[in-house]
């Protein structure tokens, strides 16, 4: 087993978000420790050490509240309480007690855009008339056609069909995404009361910080226009515009004031709690209006999790970013997978080349400066499961569209020779999604202590982004390297101190000579002359002091 980190419990740093690692936990699908078969709270607390071990600064926590589960916990009925599936508030505390004192910060998901149909707001809407106090939290609004018979506007769900749905009296009411998430009216003052009470809720509770859902969605053009065309006119749907085009439901200018609110909020309170948004906007720059000293402290850059596997492609979006973030004065952020995507492994091409790449870009990743967010089980090498049986998928979008998130939220392995490999307790065999058989050897036990293994790659290279000085915090800024065509390096450096990450994008060995010598690498790498073979798609920090 690797050494453990050598640091204090929760270091005092106020910017320890600028270059934290942050791991995503799926808390339904990370671990089970009632034997219901969904991960919980206290199934977390006791992963905490593993989490430790393996070198992460904090974890964001997906939706553990009151949820009727429609959208995996994005469809809140009660923002301050924990749902029994994931436990009790007594077991948040004991959990973010023994984080903290494992020097684990805790991030939650607040979900502001919309709350679940089950929220007594919603309630109280339904049974209230048209035009009513109640129908006014949300975005309620007569149809259009002789009877009412028409949606209000032609805008579409995320979700796939029209986002709006009729209730008996014969309004409709819009629904972004499923219509068990209806959309709050953000220019009412009690909801915006409400929430900034619920940020303070968390604050209290000890929360270092949140990840904002849908961070660009929660103010809606007056009027509410058109967008145009919908699948249903044209084919072509509306989400294709996301984080490409204006749309009137999303990133509008008014959204920046719920921010300017919010901000002194966290603020006031002591420690560095910051706020990352889930952000789609038409440009980077609009993207970079929700970060800054009197906004957000991030927003998730998506790019680098687009980017195709080419070193033209990674070094436009490491360009871009790194431009960017030199700009608004916060660091980027860096992200491979997360629980609304594809698994990198798999994106990558699967198998054996998918997961050989995808342990490249985790290195690419972790030389960079920033905030790198990994997702749980992205540390084992885990790869989609494109083959679950339609009848278990629970992604509400699957349904709609026919395309399903759940293939990256199988339950995380553990230990043993039997599915689901140790999520549950010893004996229970239960787990809300089924794992492949071939995950039994990309188990956490199975990998522990086993050189060249995934999770001592990524234990590896967060002990060397922790304690070496060309790494650590925001030091070292990014310099280029001409190594050759589709090769990828760059040094940082700290006084004479260097580190040169070097990527194989090429297609073929490459010959890497001059860095130094090599300290962590994706592949074995093999010595020739002064130098070393670095194989196809891997890549290796070289060091020189
Ligand atoms: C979350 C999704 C969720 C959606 C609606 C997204 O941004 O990441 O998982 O379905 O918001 O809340
Ligand atoms: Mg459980």
């Amino acid at each position: 087993m690797t050494a453990a980190i050598n640091r204090t419990p929760l270091a005092s740093d106020d910017d320890w978000w600028r270059s934290a690692v942050v791991y995503q936990v799926y808390v339904r699908s990370f671990a089970d420790a009632n034997g219901d078969g969904v991960g919980d709270l206290q199934g977390i607390r006791e992963r905490l050490p593993y989490l430790r071990e393996l070198g992460v600064d904090a974890l964001w926590l997906t939706p553990f509240f009151t949820s009727p589960q429609i959208d995996g916990g994005y469809d809140v009925a009660d923002y301050r309480d924990v749902d029994p599936m994931f436990g009790t508030l007594a077991d948040f505390d004991a959990m973010i007690t023994d984080a903290h004192a494992l020097g684990l910060r805790i991030i939650v998901d607040l979900v502001p855009n919309h709350t679940s149909s089950a929220h007594p707001w919603f309630r109280a809407a339904l049974a209230a008339r048209p035009g009513s106090a109640e129908r006014e939290r949300y975005l309620f609004a007569d149809g259009k056609g002789e009877q009412g018979e028409l949606p209000p506007n032609d805008w579409e769900s995320i979700f796939g069909g029209p986002a709006w749905t009729r209730v008996a009296d014969g309004q409709w009411y819009l629904h972004l995404f499923d219509p068990a998430q209806p959309d709050l009216n953000w220019r009412h003052p009690e909801v915006r009361a409400e929430f900034e009470d619920v940020l303070r809720f968390w604050l209290d509770r000890g929360v270092d910080g949140f990840r904002i859902d849908v961070a660009h969605g929660m103010i809606k053009a007056e009027g509410l226009p058109d967008v145009g065309f919908n699948s249903m006119t044209t084919g072509r749907r509306q989400s294709e515009l996301l984080g490409k085009g204006r749309l009137p439901y999303f990133d509008q200018d008014e959204v920046h004031d719920i921010y300017r609110a919010w901000r002194p909020i966290l603020d006031s309170y002591p420690g560095g709690r910051m706020a990352v948004a889930e952000a789609w906007a038409e440009t980077p720059q609009r993207l970079a209006r929700y970060i800054g000293p009197d906004e957000l402290h991030q927003a998730f850059s998506f790019d680098f999790l687009d980017a195709t596997w080419s070193a033209d492609s990674f070094r436009k979006v490491i360009d871009t970013a790194l431009a960017e973030s030199t700009i608004v004065g916060a660091p980027t952020t860096w992200v491979l997978s997360n629980h609304d995507r594809q698994r990198h492994v798999t994106r990558y091409g699967d198998g054996e080349v998918g997961l050989r790449r995808a342990r490249a870009a985790a290195l690419l990743m972790l030389a960079l400066p920033g905030c790198a967010y990994l997702y749980q089980g992205e540390e084992l090498g885990l790869p989609e499961v494109l083959d679950l049986p339609d009848e278990l998928r629970q992604d509400p979008a699957f349904l709609r569209t026919g395309e399903s998130r759940d293939g990256c939220r199988v339950p995380i392995p553990w230990s043993g020779e039997l599915a689901p490999y140790g999520f549950s307790p010893e004996g229970c065999e239960l787990s809300w999604l089924p794992a492949p058989a071939t995950w039994r050897a990309l188990s956490v036990a199975a990998q522990t202590g086993v050189p060249g293994s995934t999770l001592e790659l990524y234990r590896a290279a967060l002990r060397i982004r922790h304690e070496h000085p060309a790494l650590a915090g925001t030091a070292g800024a990014v310099t280029w390297l001409e190594a050759g065509p589709g090769v990828l390096a760059f040094r940082r450096s700290a006084g004479d101190t260097v580190l040169t990450c070097a990527v194989n994008v090429s297609g073929a060995e490459v010959v890497i000579d001059g860095y130094g010598r090599p300290i962590v690498a994706s592949a074995e790498l093999t010595e020739q002359g002064g130098g070393h073979l670095l194989p196809v798609d891997a890549a290796a920090w070289f060091e020189r002091r």
